[in-house]
Parts: structure tokens; sequence; C-alpha cells
């Protein structure tokens, strides 16, 4: 759980915008970046998640608007609020998550360590915790 960590990424500052780049050689990610997908178009009070991944690592920002991620490891859950671009979530594999409250237009940009794998998923809580010990 305490490896759940915010990185900072790089921001290109102009007045006319700004521009964060992630290159998988020189951003100190702990992965490599083998998928990229996002989330958008999320109704008022939806909940995502709810599942764990045996192996899958994944970066997660808030490209546009918020949202709340609470990561669970069994034993201690922590609430993490994502809301700037240049902000990405850290989760290494085998944490039980789940993104809520988020904002209309909110766009979660999520950069993950492999390709989908349904059998990679843990979606059962109970699983998940005998998985876990
Ligand atoms: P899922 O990861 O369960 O969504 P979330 O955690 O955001 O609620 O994926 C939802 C559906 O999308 C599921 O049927 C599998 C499919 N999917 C893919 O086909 N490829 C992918 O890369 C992802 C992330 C999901």
């Amino acid at each position: 759980m305490y490896e759940a960590t915010i990185i900072e990424l790089p921001k290109i500052h102009n007045v006319a915008g700004n521009i964060t780049v992630i290159n998988n050689d020189d951003t100190k990610l702990p992965f490599d970046v083998r998928r990229v997908y996002y989330l958008y178009d999320i109704p008022g009070g939806e909940s995502r998640g709810a599942h764990a991944h045996k192996e899958l690592q994944q970066l997660i920002i808030a490209a546009s608007g918020s949202f709340d991620i609470t990561l669970d490891d069994g034993n201690t859950k922590r609430r993490f609020s994502l809301s700037r671009p240049y902000m990405g979530l850290y989760m290494p594999q085998c944490l039980w998550r789940k993104l809520d409250n988020f904002s209309s237009g909110a766009i979660c940009l999520v950069l993950a360590s492999h390709n989908y794998n349904e059998n990679d998923y843990l979606r059962d809580y109970e699983l998940f915790l005998n998985f876990y010990k």
C-alpha cells in the first residue's frame, strides 16, 4: 500500500497553455507504459473500479476535472483526490480500487503496464483478500 504514491509529472508552461509529456524512457515511472486508456462521459454519482489487478501497475491522471480514488490493501484504506493534469497516482498491483466523486466532464487517463487481460482482474472482494494473503 505504501508504494502507492502521487507522482508529479513535468509541465511545460506557456501563456497559451501547458503541456505534460510522459516519455517512457525519461519519466521515472516504476513501469514501462504498454497501454493507455481513458474514462469519460461519466454520469454524476457513478463509481468505477471495484476490482484489483494481480500484475497490472497503473498511473492514473485527472486529465480534466477531478475525482477521488480509494485504495485498499485488505488492511488499510487510503483516499486520494486527483484534480491536476500534472499529478498522477501510481498504483502498484494487488490493490482494491474504487473511483468516485467524478466532476462533470472529468477525464480519467490511465497508463498501464500490460495489455488488457481479464484474467488479471480480481473482481470479487473476498477473492482479492485471499489472493493478497
Ligand atoms: P473495467 O476495467 O472493469 O472498468 P472500470 O474499472 O473503469 O469500471 O473495464 C470495463 C469494460 O471495458 C470491461 O468489460 C472490459 C473492457 N475493457 C477492455 O476491453 N479493454 C481495456 O483496456 C479496459 C481497461 C477495459
